[in-house]
């Protein structure tokens, strides 16, 4: 890693406003430490300012390049977009972070210490990566405070679910997450019984009792009414800085509410990369994506 790549990631920490666990106010001399810092078990390295990246990945099913030397990267604390037409590979991308896909070639880094590509789709949330699928996935028979409260339960034997209790950190963690996903008045609902925005809170709300540090959102304001979708991206800039997200969406509007960097996709690989306007003004994306 060279001094001006560090000084680099340096920036774009400070530019995210992000908190890179561990970086400041450390005994081994903080970020000016660069790569002689020993990283913690569990911790993510953000030094280098990214917490994702991606390096010439690519992935075939039966001869077709859905995903075609994929490079991109990703700052702490960044609410990173990807657009692009269907079966840019959008969905693949995260298939290949989160471990359901693995690629034929490439480099795949949650932050500078941990190879993705070492990991299985369990541990690979464990690690704290966070994934949110098109579809909501809630626990229709439970309330909303049980659904919460199992998403601490999982990957937890049956004897420790059995015998498990909130502690009040978590108990804590709950009530402000409620909050987050406006969700407070609504505790003891079925989740069944709530709106499909609300759902789709409420799932982002259990990723988020995990504490995830990356957190990846696939098409979210996907079915939601207007207003569902105004709060949704009111949620995710709160969410910014606090967690890293990368959220892949065909709504417009809503990108332009929240996009900083956006990320065009198109035939696996990246198109353009840009501001929204950027891209917006691209020929080539015009032409693949936003002239259709
Ligand atoms: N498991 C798989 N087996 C075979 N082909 C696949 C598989 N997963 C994805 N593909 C193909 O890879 C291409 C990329 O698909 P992907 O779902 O990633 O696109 P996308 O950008 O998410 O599109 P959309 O905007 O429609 O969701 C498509 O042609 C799809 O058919
Ligand atoms: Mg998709």
């Amino acid at each position: 890693m060279t001094p001006d790549l560090l000084e680099e990631g340096a920036r774009r920490v400070e530019r995210h406003g992000a908190a890179p666990t561990g970086l400041n106010n450390t005994e081994s001399g903080g970020r000016n430490a660069s790569t002689g810092r020993i990283s913690t078990p569990g911790e993510v390295d953000v030094t280098h300012g990214r917490i994702l990246y991606l390096e010439n990945v690519s992935v075939s099913f039966d001869g077709f390049k859905a995903i075609n030397k994929l490079s991109l990267d990703i700052a702490p604390g960044e609410l990173r977009c990807i657009i692009g037409p269907n079966g840019a590979g959008k969905t693949t991308m995260m298939d290949i972070i989160t471990g359901k896909t693995r690629p034929d070639e490439g480099t795949v880094f949650f932050g500078s210490t941990i190879d993705l590509l070492r990991h299985k789709e369990a541990e690979i949330a464990q690690l704290g990566i966070g994934r949110k699928f098109q579809k909501p996935t809630v626990f229709e028979q439970l309330t909303v405070f049980e659904n919460l409260e199992l998403a601490l339960k999982t990957n937890k034997g049956v004897k420790a679910s059995m015998f498990f209790r909130l502690d009040s950190l978590q108990s804590d963690r709950l009530a402000e997450i409620l909050v987050t996903i406006h969700l407070a008045g609504s505790v003891n609902r079925l989740a069944g019984n709530l709106s499909h925005g609300q759902k789709q809170w409420l799932e982002i709300g259990m990723l988020l009792m995990q504490d995830p540090k990356l957190l990846l959102l696939d098409e979210p304001v996907a079915g939601m009414t207007d207003e569902e979708t105004a709060r949704t991206a009111e949620l995710f800039l709160t969410l910014k800085g606090k967690h890293s997200l990368m959220v892949v969406e065909h709504d417009m509007s809503f990108i332009r509410t929240i996009s900083e960097i956006v990320t065009v996709l198109c035939d696996g690989s990246v198109l353009a990369q840009g501001t929204l306007d950027q891209v917006q003004a691209d020929e080539r994306v015009i032409e693949v994506y936003l002239g259709r």
